[in-house]
């Protein structure tokens, strides 16, 4: 089926086709006032090389917002494939998302979640409105990369495997921009 969308926008049909870009599942962590804070994201991306910026994208109605703003480092935990259970915990609201999860601390006593594909650390560095969510911008401090593992996959508004195809031989680094 093909939909042609045009203004003004059906905020639904908008956020659908925004789900057809599928992301990888992250938790994204801080240490704030002594506890610990946790969030699943999808709006983490790679922003740029020198100096090494990521970026992510909070909700202004996220409960935990007032304390994000208060964040001096993260740390974004890209998911592996079989940690969906994880994704859940922290994408609800006020639950206890802490309890019963182990975590080690990394740089600024932020926490790190075990299993995870990777895992890049943190210094705040920027942070502007980006309409009814704030944007985040951070500088990494340092990362650890688990290649052997797979990532959890976030598209169509639900979770999915990267399924390997012919054309996903290991291209990289690739000869265009990007
Ligand atoms: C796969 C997935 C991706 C999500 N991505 C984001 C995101 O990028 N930004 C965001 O604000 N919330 C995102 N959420 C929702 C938050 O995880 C959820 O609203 C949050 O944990 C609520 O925390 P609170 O206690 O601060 O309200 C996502 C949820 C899921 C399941």
């Amino acid at each position: 089926m093909t939909a042609v969308v045009e203004t003004a926008f059906d905020t639904r049909a908008f956020r659908q086709a925004l789900g057809q870009f599928p992301t990888g599942v992250c938790i994204v962590t801080a240490k704030v006032e002594g506890e610990p804070l946790g969030m699943t994201v999808s709006s983490f991306n790679s922003l740029s090389l020198a100096p090494p910026l990521i970026l992510f994208s909070i909700d202004r109605k996220a409960a935990s917002l007032p304390l994000w703003m208060k964040a001096e480092a993260y740390a974004v935990n890209v998911l592996a494939e079989n940690q969906k259970d994880l994704s859940n915990r922290f994408a609800r609201s006020l639950a206890n998302k802490w309890e019963a999860t182990s975590y080690s601390d990394g740089f600024m006593g932020v926490p790190l979640l075990p299993g995870v594909i990777a895992v890049f650390e943190c210094a705040a560095y920027a942070r502007h409105d980006g309409g009814d969510h704030m944007l985040f911008i951070a500088e990494v401090k340092r990362f650890r990369d688990h290649g052997d593992r797979q990532p959890l996959v976030f598209g169509k508004g639900r979770y999915a495997a990267l399924q390997p195809t012919e054309f996903a031989a290991p291209l990289w680094p690739l000869d265009i921009h990007y």
